[in-house]
C-alpha cells in the first residue's frame, strides 16, 4: 500500500519530533515519496537536514520559498498528496486545523488537500485532557480525520498520563489502513483465526503446538491494508496485535469454538480464514491442583476438541489451512470437501524454511473446482496476499 505513494508528513514542536525521524525513515524503506513539512517550531526541536537525508527529499519549512520549483508549494503538495499525516501534532497544530487557518506550509497544505489526513497528538497530559483540545480532536474526528493516540505513559513534562505519541508501528499500521481503504476488500468483513491453541493439563500446564501466528496476522494485516474490516480471532502469540483490527483474544479450542460457532462472531462477515492450529485433542479432565510427579509414568486421556470449522454455518467464505507431512495434495482435497471448504491452504510442514514458526511460507491453495494452484517459497505477507486474491475472486463471482 506504501510503495509509490505520496505522503506528506507533517511535523511540529513537539518533543516527540524525533521520533518522525523514524517515520520518515520506515516510509521511505516502504517505497514512498516523503514531503516532510515542518513547522518553525520543530525546527528547534530536529533539524530540516535529518529528514532531507532520510528521505532524499527537499524539506519544506517556509510557506514562502522564491528557491522552490513548484509554483504554489502548499497547494501543489496538497494536490499531490495521497495522504497527509502529522506526526507529532501538537495542541496548536491541531487548533489551528479544527479552526481553518492557513498561517504556515502545514496548515495550508492540509486545508488544501483532497486526501485523508491522519493526526497523531502528542502533548502534556493537562494540554490533551483541556476540553478545548478534546473539542477540537472532536471536530476534527467529525470531518473524517483519523486520529491515531495518543499513548499513555511518561510524559517529558515529568508528568505521567495521556499524551505519549503513538507507537510507531501503530502510526504505520493506521497509514496502510487508511490507504488501503478503496482496496479491492473494502466494505468487507473478515475473520481470521490464528495461533496455535492451548489445552490445559492442570493450573500451570497446558498441551500446545509449535504454531507461531504469523501467517494468521500476515492474513489479517493484509486484508486490513485491503480495505476490509478484521477481527483477529487469536490464540496466545508473541506477536504484537495488528494495528486497526479487532482482535479477541482465546486461550483453548473450546473458547475459539464459543467465539465463532455459539457467539457468531462470523455471523455478518464476508470470509472466515482458519489459519489458527486449533488443537484437535485436549486433555478429557483438567486437575484442578497441580499434578505432582509420584508416579514413574503418567498416562493421560485425551478427547476431540469440537471441529470448528466442520460445523460453523453460514454463506461466508470459508478459507482452511492443512499441515501435512505426506500426500499433501489428496490429504488437503479430503479435507476441503469434508469440512465444506471454498479454499484450502496447505503446506508441506516438512519442507524447509515453511510452515509453522518460519517467516516463509510454501504453499498450495486448492479450490472446491479443483483447481490447484502451488506457490513458490514467499514472506508470508505475500503468501496472505496469495490467498486473499483467491477470497476475492470468489467474492466477486457472488
Ligand atoms: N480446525 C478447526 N477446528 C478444529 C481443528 C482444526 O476448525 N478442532 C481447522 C484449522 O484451523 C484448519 C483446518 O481445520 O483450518 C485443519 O483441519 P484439520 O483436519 O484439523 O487438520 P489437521 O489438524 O492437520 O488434521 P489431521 O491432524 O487429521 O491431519
Amino acid at each position: 500500500m506504501i510503495s509509490g505513494k505520496n505522503i506528506v508528513l507533517g511535523v511540529t514542536g513537539s518533543i516527540a519530533a524525533y521520533k518522525a525521524a523514524e517515520i520518515a525513515s520506515q516510509l521511505t524503506q516502504a517505497g514512498a515519496k516523503v514531503n516532510v513539512i515542518m513547522t518553525k517550531a520543530a525546527t528547534e526541536f530536529i533539524t530540516p537536514l535529518t529528514f532531507r537525508s532520510l528521505t532524499g527529499r527537499p524539506v519544506v519549512t517556509e510557506m514562502f520559498d522564491i528557491t522552490s520549483e513548484m509554483s504554489v508549494e502548499h497547494v501543489a503538495l496538497a494536490q499531490a498528496a495521497d495522504i497527509v499525516v502529522i506526526a507529532p501534532a501538537t495542541a496548536n497544530i491541531i487548533a489551528k486545523i479544527a479552526a481553518g487557518i492557513a498561517d504556515d506550509m502545514l496548515c495550508g497544505t492540509v486545508l488544501a488537500t483532497k486526501g485523508p489526513v491522519i493526526i497523531a497528538p502528542a502533548m502534556n497530559v493537562n494540554m490533551y485532557e483541556n476540553p478545548v483540545t478534546q473539542e477540537n480532536l472532536s471536530k476534527l474526528r467529525a470531518r473524517g480525520f483519523t486520529i491515531v493516540g495518543p499513548a499513555s505513559g511518561w510524559l517529558a513534562c515529568g508528568e505521567t498520563g495521556m499524551g505519549r505519541l503513538a507507537d510507531i508501528d501503530e502510526i504505520i499500521g493506521t497509514i496502510r489502513q487508511v490507504l488501503g481503504r478503496k482496496g479491492d476488500l473494502a466494505g468487507k468483513r473478515i475473520v481470521v483465526t490464528a495461533g496455535g491453541t492451548q489445552e490445559p493439563l492442570d493450573p500451570v500446564r497446558h498441551i500446545s503446538n509449535r504454531s507461531s501466528g504469523k501467517m494468521g496476522y500476515a492474513l489479517a494485516e493484509a486484508a486490513r491494508d485491503r480495505g476490509a474490516q478484521v477481527v483477529l480471532i487469536t490464540a496466545p502469540t508473541t506477536l504484537p496485535k495488528p494495528v486497526r483490527t479487532e482482535v479477541i483474544n482465546v486461550g483453548t479450542a473450546q473458547e475459539m469454538y464459543e467465539v465463532i460457532v455459539i457467539k457468531k462472531a462470523v455471523a455478518q462477515a464476508d470470509a472466515l480464514i482458519m489459519a489458527a492450529a486449533v488443537a484437535d485433542y485436549r486433555p478429557a479432565k483438567v486437575s484442578e491442583s497441580k499434578i505432582k510427579k509420584v508416579t514413574d509414568t503418567l498416562t493421560m486421556e485425551l478427547e476431540r476438541t469440537p471441529d470448528i470449522l466442520g460445523t460453523v454455518e453460514g454463506s461466508f467464505i470459508k478459507v482452511g489451512f492443512a499441515a501435512e507431512s505426506e500426500n499433501l495434495i489428496a490429504n488437503a482435497r479430503a479435507k476441503l470437501l469434508q469440512k465444506g471448504l471454498d479454499l484450502i491452504v496447505a503446506n508441506d510442514i516438512t519442507a524447509p524454511d515453511s510452515g509453522m514458526g518460519a517467516d516463509t511460507n510454501q504453499v498450495v491453495i486448492i479450490d472446491r473446482d479443483g483447481k490447484v494452484d502451488e506457490l513458490p517459497l514467499l514472506p508470508k505477507r505475500e503468501v496472505a496476499d496469495r490467498v486473499l486474491d483467491k477470497v476475492v475472486e470468489l467474492l466477486n463471482k457472488r
